[in-house]
């Protein structure tokens, strides 16, 4: 079967195909990739434990799919264009040849500072083109790389260097994001304090601030380079991978306190991160592609990094952020590069909105032709927006549904093939399942129904673990509904069976499409001394999403309560980073709890809605009059 489908008829007998006969369906995708060894079993899995195994007995390495089978007759094509934060900095384009190069030589600096097959690495730098290099050369060498997104503080970096035991992190003097310089090496210094399986540091030069380097740990990324140039370059032979190795693992806020490391491994993640890239873009060879996600989340990994590269496309790759220097950024950058395909999120979206039509004037969108949007529900007037303003109506969108879970896109149009709706993700892909389930898990059949989503038949993209504590993985996401993976999200299937993503129906939020955890937030709260309980729960903003609304008792010695706020906030940037910050901080004297002690978020997301007439019924609750005092005081 062809990779990549193209018609709305083609799709339908495609995803019925992709029903009937799975196995031969995703065998027949995974032939287009470059194997070492091919399978012999397409697919062994059940829900219970889990234990989910695609393409066994398969042996690859994902960098040659991603780089070596493209030189041949490709290797001058450019891989990566790199869009630096400030525009009068000089770009750089990486073709597939110089890709490779530089892959195999970081790879070989990892060998030579002690990296073997299975070890972690953290990977904590800005988005410049040596992150994607770094990634890959982990790839390469089989070791299992764990990006950490350049805006989480030293303690979360530390929780996960811990959880997964790194024993080399790699990061840059500093980064440049906005009006902003951040001090990553100080931060990782900080984080360290606490981390002892870390041996060796590589610090990318980049920002050339001052950075303290400890003798016999840490060492500099150029000064490696340069012994692997003496050694006379040798080649970096790949690491042959089993296609359930271990190929990285990305840290995912829950409905818990502790983050997850989620896993993905080689055969499965490579075939579904290139298959959904080729149809859902339906990349043609010598377009642009320009995906603005950070590399630190599943959307960089999968959309910037694997799939793009894994079918030889161009892709770009942004430091900066939208509005910087000015919000006409990332139209600039359009017109720069002649992007054809333009991937962001609906928060983008939003926030560029808000500045109006002045940003676009002048500017030349004309190469665009195909759009996508991803990590949130996007609202219809952003979707009419991205439609008319950047796509002149003639661009289809995407509107990608996926999770880091996921691995790739699961459902989505697919551009220029299948219908859009604004709104809408619409249709699952060929080979995802998608059902509805009431509160029971049963499943909810026909059209013109809302659930919660779940998927009742393993893709190879899917999280085969979550790092260290496979019981967490079983009870998150396969023990709530029996023989599904429940995603977590509130899913409604309009009259045509077409899916619209409602949000999440557990205590995560989904902030600038960030996912943050309730409890985390709450953690991190409370960890200040002169709080005594807090709750935490997520609000509609207009920009955002949605934004963070936390309700705070405080001890009775608080004099200053300004400060105070101020100093929660600091206390949450330092847990976990500024990206979880309350929004609005409200003090109150108690919370409305049931008599069993439960604090019933249903009434406090309400108030934080604005919405305070009609919160149901409050009598199960131990004191009802607290209800009042915070509708009273609410922000
Ligand atoms: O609630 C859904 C929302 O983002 C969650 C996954 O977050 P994360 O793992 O960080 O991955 C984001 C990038 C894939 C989902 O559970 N979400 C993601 N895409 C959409 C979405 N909600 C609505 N529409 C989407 N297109």
């Amino acid at each position: 079967m062809n990779l990549k489908i193209t018609s709305f008829s083609e799709y339908k007998e495609v995803y019925d195909y992709s029903v009937r006969e799975p196995e031969n369906f995703w065998a027949e995708i995974a032939d287009s990739f470059r194997w070492r060894k091919k399978w012999d079993k397409v697919l062994e899995w059940n829900f219970k434990e889990p234990s989910i195994k695609w393409f066994q007995g398969a042996k690859l390495n994902i960098t040659e799919n991603c780089l070596d089978r493209h030189l041949e007759k490709h290797g001058d094509r450019p891989a990566i264009i790199w869009e630096p934060n400030d525009p009068d900095e000089a770009h750089r384009v990486l073709s597939y040849k110089q890709l490779h190069d530089k892959v195999c030589q970081f790879g070989n600096v990892l060998r030579n500072n002690g990296v073997k097959k299975g070890d972690r690495v953290c990977i904590y730098l800005p988005m410049v083109p040596e992150l994607a290099i770094a990634v890959l050369a982990c790839a390469r060498i089989g070791a299992i790389h764990s990006v950490v997104f350049g805006g989480f503080s030293a303690q979360s970096i530390a929780d996960r260097i811990n959880d997964a035991e790194c024993s080399l992190v790699i990061t840059a003097d500093g980064g440049f994001r906005g009006a902003k310089d951040i001090p990553l090496k100080d931060i990782i210094d900080d984080a360290l304090v606490q981390c002892r399986s870390v041996q060796k540091v590589i610090v990318l030069t980049r920002s050339r601030s001052p950075v303290s380097m400890i003798k016999g740990r840490d060492v500099w990324w150029e000064d490696e380079i340069k012994k692997v140039e003496t050694q006379g370059n040798p080649p970096c032979p790949v690491e042959i991978m089993d296609a359930e190795d271990l190929l990285f693992i990305l840290y995912t806020s829950g409905s818990t306190g502790k983050p997850k490391g989620v896993v993905h491994t080689c055969g499965g993640y490579m075939v579904y991160a290139g298959y959904t890239f080729a149809n859902v873009f339906q990349y043609h060879p010598g377009e642009v592609y320009f995906c603005t996600a950070d590399i630190g989340w599943i959307t960089g990994h999968s959309y910037i990094v694997y799939g793009p590269l894994s079918q030889g496309a161009t892709t770009v790759m942004f430091e900066g952020v939208p509005t910087y220097p000015s919000p006409s950024r990332y139209w600039d950058i359009v017109e720069k590069y002649k992007v054809n395909i333009l991937y962001t999120a609906p928060t983008a979206i939003r926030s560029l909105m808000s500045f109006g039509t002045g940003p676009l004037e002048g500017k030349d969108l004309s190469s665009i032709t195909k759009l996508g949007s991803v990590g949130e529900p996007i609202n219809e007037e952003a979707w009419h927006w991205f439609d008319e303003k950047i796509g002149n109506k003639q661009a289809p969108i995407a509107d990608t549904w996926w999770q880091t879970e996921t691995g790739g896109i699961m459902i989505s149009p697919i551009a220029g093939v299948t219908t859009t709706k604004p709104g809408y993700a619409t249709l699952p892909l060929p080979g995802v399942q998608p059902v509805l389930v009431d509160e029971n898990g049963k499943e909810i059949e026909g059209n013109g129904v809302s659930g919660n989503l779940c998927i009742k038949f393993p893709w190879p993209g899917m999280l085969r673990t979550t790092y260290g504590d496979h019981e967490r993985c079983r009870q998150t996401y396969f023990s709530t509904y029996e023989n599904m993976y429940f995603t977590g999200d509130g899913c409604l299937r309009d009259e045509d069976g077409y899916y619209k993503i409602t949000g999440r129906v557990d205590d995560v939020l989904n902030v600038s499409g960030h996912r943050i955890g309730t409890a985390e937030v709450e953690n991190a709260i409370n960890m200040h001394t002169d709080v005594v309980e807090s709750a935490v729960v997520g609000y509609p903003h207009e920009i955002k999403g949605q934004g963070v609304y936390a309700y705070v008792i405080l001890g009775e010695s608080v004099h200053d309560k300004e400060l105070t706020r101020k100093n929660i906030l600091q206390t949450v940037t330092r847990i976990i980073g500024a990206i979880a910050k309350p929004d609005k901080i409200q003090f109150v004297s108690g919370l409305p709890k049931t008599r069993s002690g439960k604090i019933m978020r249903r009434i406090l997301r309400k108030i934080a809605e604005g919405e305070t007439s009609n919160l149901g019924d409050t009598s199960t609750l131990l004191d009802p009059g607290v209800v009042d005092e915070i509708k009273a005081g609410a922000l």
